[in-house]
Formats: C-alpha cells, structure tokens, sequence
C-alpha cells in the first residue's frame, strides 16, 4: 500500500460505527516535576528511556496520523515540557500541511521559558492546570509545585499570544471545593476561559484516597448563583459541555467522564509515551505501535495499516463505574496522557 496525499479520503479512520477520529492526543513522557495527589503518589518510578517513544518516533506518529486525517493533536504527559529537547518535537510538527490544530496540556511550570518558542512553533491552544490560587493549598496539591512558577508561565502565555488558553481545574471536595468562584473571576480577569474536570478514579493513589470527588452539576448550580451563564452549542466531540459568562470574554467548560452522552460523537485516541494506541480512555481496548516503528524504521506501511485495523476494536463508549471496588481503569493519567 502506498500512502498518497493527505487528503485521500480512502485513508481517512472511521470506526465500526461511523465515527471519524480526526484528534489524536499524544503523551510525550509519563514524568513530571509535580506530583498532583490525584494523579501521581509521592514516590513515583518512572518509565526507563528506552521504553518510551523517541521524539523521532512521536513525529512519525504524528506524520502517519496526519496523513489518515488527523486534524488535531494534542501533546500531554506527565508535564510534556519537562522531557529534555521537547521544544524540536513541536517544532517538527507545528506546520505540519493538514494539520490545523496543535495544541498542549501542561502543568505551566515551564512556560515562563517556553511559552513564546512554542507559539512560534505554530501551537495555538494550550491548557494549564490550576487547581488552586493559594499558595500553600497549591502545593500541598501538587506536593512540589510553585504557585507564583505557574502564574508567571502563565502571563508568559498571555503575553505570547495563543489563539486560546484554558485553566483546567480538578475541584477536590474539602481541598479546594471553596475555590470554584474564585477561579472563575480570574478566568474572567485575564480573559481566558476555564475548564472543571471530574476527578476520575485512575490508578491506585485514587483508590486508597478517601472520596473527594465534586459533581460537576452541583459546580455549574453554584457558578449559575453567581454568574449569568448561557449554554454554548460548542462541541469538541469530547466529555465537555461549555457555558458562556454573559459580558466576559470567557467560557466555562464542564468535563464530566462519567456521563456516558458523548460516546456517539467520540472522534479521538489516545497514545501513551509507550506507545500504546488506547481507543477509549474507559477501556483497556489498545494497540502497540512501538514494536512497529522499531521493526520497520523506514516504512510506514505496517504502522498505518495497523492504526486502520485498530478503528474496529474502538469501543462503542467507555465504562467508568464508581460503585466497584476497584477502579474502572488501573492506568494512572501521567501514563495514558490527561
Ligand atoms: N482525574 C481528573 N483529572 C485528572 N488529571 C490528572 N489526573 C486526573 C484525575 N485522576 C488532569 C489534570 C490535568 C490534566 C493533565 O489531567 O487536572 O489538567
Ligand atoms: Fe503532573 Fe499533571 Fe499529573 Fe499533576 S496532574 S502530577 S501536573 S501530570
């Protein structure tokens, strides 16, 4: 099989039940310079090198994709700008021809640095996790991060200009439950919008933790008695569902993974810094590419073909069941990329 312009649709990836996945979100790397309580416990082994995809090996992924109609790319961790020469990975596939979004989870504390290269690398969104404007809070949140390191990237960001920025918050009930107001009026403040994400019960530190977690319909009645806030039709064909905040320039987004209602317009994959091509981030359903690339460095073909077999075992929708006793999915979020 040869592969001919980006834009043959015979290559597109549609799934066994018409989805077409056009978005793609990739982990660069499972470390992290935090240690955010409801991803990662306090002692954490990290994958070895060579047992996580090269940046070589990311680029061609995200090429091949590219090529079967992948129009956005999302790169997260772990904290994506701690790997070392992260910043020649985005410059490799910013101007990518076809692809039109690319775009970057991070926990911020690099962006003081980097936010201007990685605007002129050609990403146009990115998403920065803040849980919590107190100092002190922050930290024993994230166990080793800097608040003031985080809002200095930040302003970084502002100042350089990307197309979007979003807060993304895990409200965490007796932590930082009292926080949600507050986090919207700095949204508004520096015009960028904010995202509230279900805590989802990933990994073992999840398990053992007593039950913090908030819903987000009980987040968007509070915000409503403070807030004029109209529903927005805007979909990314992920868990959210975003409200404007009348006379603002910002819109809140509520990411609620255990409502089931988005499944059907489900358009993405997820790959893991091992490789690994995860079809539902509720389900065990994968495919590994690393063993692909190394044995075939110079064709395509096979890695194509497989990521085109994978679109019949992507699942009809995910299975995230907080009555059972273990966690629906064992794999932490620093591995399979938030
Ligand atoms: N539940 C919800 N969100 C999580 N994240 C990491 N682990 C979890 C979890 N267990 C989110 C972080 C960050 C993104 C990288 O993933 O809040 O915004
Ligand atoms: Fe790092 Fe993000 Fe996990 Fe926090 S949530 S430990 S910042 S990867």
């Amino acid at each position: 099989m040869t592969v001919s312009s980006p834009e043959d649709s015979s290559q597109k990836l549609i799934d066994q039940f018409g989805r077409a996945v056009d978005y793609i979100r990739l982990s660069i790397t499972d470390r992290c310079d935090f240690r955010c309580q409801y991803c990662m416990g306090e002692d954490m082994t990290f994958l070895p090198r060579d047992e996580v995809l090269s940046l070589e090996e990311c680029a061609r992924l995200v090429r091949i994709f590219v090529r079967l109609g992948v129009r956005k790319v999302r790169i997260t961790g772990g904290e994506p700008l701690v790997r070392k020469n992260a910043m020649w990975l985005f410059d490799e596939i910013g101007h990518l021809q076809g692809l039109d979004e690319l775009v970057l989870t991070t926990n911020g504390s690099q962006l003081g640095e980097l936010a201007q290269p990685l605007k002129a690398a050609g990403v146009k969104r990115i998403n920065i996790s803040i849980d919590s404007l107190k100092p002190e809070r922050f930290r024993q949140i994230t166990r080793t991060g800097r608040l003031e390191q985080v809002l200095a990237g930040l302003e970084a960001s502002i100042h350089a200009g990307f197309e979007g920025i979003k807060i993304n918050t895990v409200l965490m009930r007796g932590i930082n439950d009292d926080e949600a107001v507050d986090l919207v009026r700095f949204a508004i403040d520096k015009h960028i919008d904010i995202s509230f994400i279900e805590e989802m019960p990933l990994g073992e530190v999840n398990h053992n933790r007593n039950n913090t977690q908030v819903s987000n319909t009980d987040t968007l009645k509070l915000l409503q008695s403070k807030f004029v806030l109209t529903p927005s039709a805007e979909t990314t064909g992920g868990p959210a569902k975003y409200w404007r905040v009348a006379d603002t320039q910002t819109k809140i987004g509520f990411i609620s993974p255990h409502s089931h209602n988005f499944c059907e317009s489900c358009n993405r994959v997820r790959i893991t810094c091992k490789g690994e091509l995860y079809l539902c981030l509720g389900q065990e359903d994968k495919i590994e590419l690393m063993p692909l690339l190394r044995a075939h460095p110079d064709d395509d073909t096979p890695i194509i073909l497989a990521i085109q077999d994978s679109m019949r075992i992507k699942p009809k929708g995910h299975d995230f069941d907080l009555m059972r006793a273990q966690p629906a999915v064992v794999r932490f979020m620093s591995h399979t990329g938030g």
